[in-house]
């Protein structure tokens, strides 16, 4: 991809200061507003809020800032934060899908992704079809006229395919679809918004924030959808309340503006890592290494500076074998024994045993996805060949290389 667009770049030009010119943005802790005119209240409920805040779960000036800083980070008119990534996920959603309607989705996404499209949609009389993304004709193939989503991960959990986004748009915009991505995974190194996609969501529990000190999410898109959702009177938003706290996004803010050092470490480590896996002859999926099958694509649509990404998922075959291989990791200091991710310090799990468990044990196995495959979000550890030779050490006292 172009590396005209410059994520970090367009966060670092944005400038916004306090009240008393304070650096950081002052924080709102309010919940409402108050108005010195009636009719100003009256527009303001009428949508006409520029520069007026009426009450916190619709906007506040921490949620405008930090959501200002996405959608300039995203190349989007505009954003919206929310107090999960599951309700960025489920409100964008909801918002564009009514019943009668159709989504097309991976297959291989985060397990409550796929619970909610599987097991929580049919309530509401909308239809999902799974596909292999990777599989462009299945795609087509599935799109029907009714079909108003297309949702992907442009780095999938845990599988790590990587969406030809691209493409995918094009086949939307054929059929009058809209294209959702979650980029959770690869904040930075994708710019789904630039490549055709219509809605950004986003975990911000994960590299975002990077501290794992709480749980955020972010919908980055047109300024007419980012109206719709917050419409007083429609906007799902607006009427299921998923609104992220004030404080948290200005603590989210300050975290921001160190991401791409962030990404470029993860992403630094994770490929010393995945280099010295390969040596070693474990079973393991890199996108950065060439003999991913995405690896070209991935290599054509990122922006190359902030590397491959911080995900690596490595297959010992079996549940039992990768227990006490987890267990000993912990021990011996390698990181935490931990689901999510995109943390400081390293985290693993077994996908199948747990962000993974909502997906039936045969659709993990016709996905690829092995009862052994540990997930790793690789950290910002300063000497990562350390990290290596503790893995190496439990690698080795359990006979497994
Ligand atoms: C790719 C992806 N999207 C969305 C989510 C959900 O985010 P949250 O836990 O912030 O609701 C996760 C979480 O684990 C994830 O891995």
């Amino acid at each position: 991809m172009s590396d005209k667009f410059c994520p970090a770049c367009a966060i670092q030009d944005i400038n916004q200061f306090g009240e008393f010119g304070d650096v950081n943005p002052s924080i709102t802790d309010s919940a409402t507003y108050t108005f010195l005119t009636e009719k100003t209240m009256i527009d303001a409920f009428h949508g006409e809020t520029e520069g007026c805040f009426l009450y916190s779960r619709h906007w506040n000036p921490s949620n405008k800032y930090l959501s200002d800083s996405l959608a300039a980070m995203e190349g989007t008119e505009a954003a919206w934060v929310t107090a999960s990534g599951m309700a960025a996920i489920t409100t964008a959603i909801l918002q564009l899908c009514s019943a009668g309607d159709h989504i097309v989705t991976s297959v291989t996404t985060y397990g409550g992704t796929f619970a909610f499209l599987q097991n929580y949609l049919p309530k509401f009389g909308i239809d999902v079809s799974f596909v292999n993304i990777e599989d462009h004709e299945s795609v087509r193939k599935a799109l029907r006229p009714n079909t108003k989503v297309l949702y992907t991960e442009t780095m999938t959990n845990p599988m790590l395919q990587i969406s030809d986004i691209p493409a995918l748009a094009e086949m939307t915009r054929e059929n009058g679809t809209k294209l959702v991505v979650d980029n959770t995974f690869t904040p930075m190194i994708f710019s789904p918004a630039q490549m055709g996609a219509d809605i950004v969501v986003y975990s911000m529990t994960k590299f975002i924030n990077g501290k794992n000190d709480c749980v955020a999410g972010a919908i980055c898109a047109s300024a007419e959808f980012i109206a719709d959702i917050s419409d007083v009177n429609s906007g799902t938003a607006m009427l299921l309340g998923p609104v992220l706290d004030p404080l948290r996004s200005s603590s989210i803010l300050k975290n921001l503006a160190t991401l791409h050092i962030r990404m470029q470490k993860h992403s630094q480590n994770a490929m010393y890592l995945a280099k010295q896996f390969k040596e070693i002859g474990l079973k393991m999926i890199y996108p950065g290494l060439p003999e991913h099958p995405q690896y070209k694509l991935m290599t054509n649509l990122m922006h190359n500076s902030y590397g491959y990404g911080g995900m690596i998922a490595i297959d010992v075959e079996t549940a039992e074998k990768a227990a006490p291989f987890m267990e000993m990791m912990q021990e011996r200091g390698v990181g935490y024994h931990a689901v999510s991710l995109g943390y400081f310090k390293t985290l693993f799990s077994n996908s199948g045993k747990s962000t993974s468990s909502e997906v039936p044990e045969e659709i993990q196995k016709e996905m690829g996805l092995s009862p052994g495959l540990i997930r790793f979000s690789v950290g910002l550890d300063h000497d990562i060949k350390r990290t290596f030779e503790t893995i190496k050490s439990c690698l080795v006292d359990l006979k497994y290389i």
